[in-house]
């Protein structure tokens, strides 16, 4: 007996095809149907652009789902009861469905919310979580600096929720990890240059992919329009 039909979130890394997992490919050439998460209705989706080439439109159904960029509200979550109905009615039908995620599947990713949903709403449905390479290791990886070595403490942030315990947090730490780092770029630097850390940062924007940047002067980037696919590392 064949086993049921079940869902996949699959890591892509950050952008480079070429830093997916063998696993992630087999899964994503196999899938009958993949969702691809977008953030508005005509941006295309970037992890569907880093597994382009494995994928075959005319076998597989590529579902385009558009999650409103922002924290919270109903638009939001009726967005990702729309998602997660889509993928369990698939399933029901017998068809696997793999869910693309840009880095790592559980890594404040958008599939955390739907995976919440499936859960609670049908427990009998396997989910398979697919590890990727996240764009934290990548960015360390290509600005060259460690994360941690032997008792230091890192800590992984997302800046858009950080506002009086980013203080502490950069005083606590040795290394700190600014996701979502874009639209509150300009404030996060006047902390870093208050605790005289603004030397110690370094930008990384889109790694991986052919608009790749690496920025070690921070003071160059403000009032800068910045990219939603960049984070800052902060290390002492
Ligand atoms: C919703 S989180 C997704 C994180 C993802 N699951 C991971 O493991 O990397 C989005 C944030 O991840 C970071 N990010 C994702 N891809 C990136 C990339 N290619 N380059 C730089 N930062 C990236 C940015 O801070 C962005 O605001």
């Amino acid at each position: 007996m064949s086993s049921p039909a079940r869902i996949y979130a699959v890591g892509v890394g950050p952008g480079d095809p070429e830093l997916l997992t063998r696993k992630a490919e087999r899964i994503i050439r196999n899938a009958r149907v993949i969702c691809a998460p977008t953030g508005a209705a005509d941006a295309a989706s970037y992890a569907l652009s880093i597994v382009r080439e494995l994928v075959d439109p005319a076998r597989q159904e590529i579902i385009s789902q558009t999650f409103p960029m922002m924290k919270k509200g109903p638009e939001l979550e009726s967005a990702w009861e729309e998602a997660a109905s889509q993928v369990v009615e698939r399933v029901d039908r017998g068809e696997d469905v793999v869910f693309i995620t840009i880095g790592d599947p559980l890594l404040y990713s958008t599939f955390l919310y739907i995976h919440r949903i499936i859960r609670s709403r049908r427990p009998d449905i396997p989910i398979e979580i697919v590890p990727g390479i996240s764009s934290i290791t990548a960015a360390a990886a290509a600005a060259g600096l460690p994360l941690g070595m032997a008792g230091e403490r890192i800590a992984i942030l997302p800046a858009t929720y950080e506002d009086y315990e980013l203080r502490k947090t950069l005083r606590e730490f040795d290394t700190v990890v600014l996701m979502k780092v874009s639209r509150v770029f300009d404030r996060i630097y006047a902390v870093l240059q208050e605790l005289g850390l603004a030397d110690r940062g370094v930008f990384v924007r889109r790694v991986g992919s052919g608009q790749e940047e690496v920025v070690f002067d921070l003071s160059s980037l403000l009032g800068r329009e910045l990219d939603y696919l960049s984070m800052l590392i902060i290390r002492k």
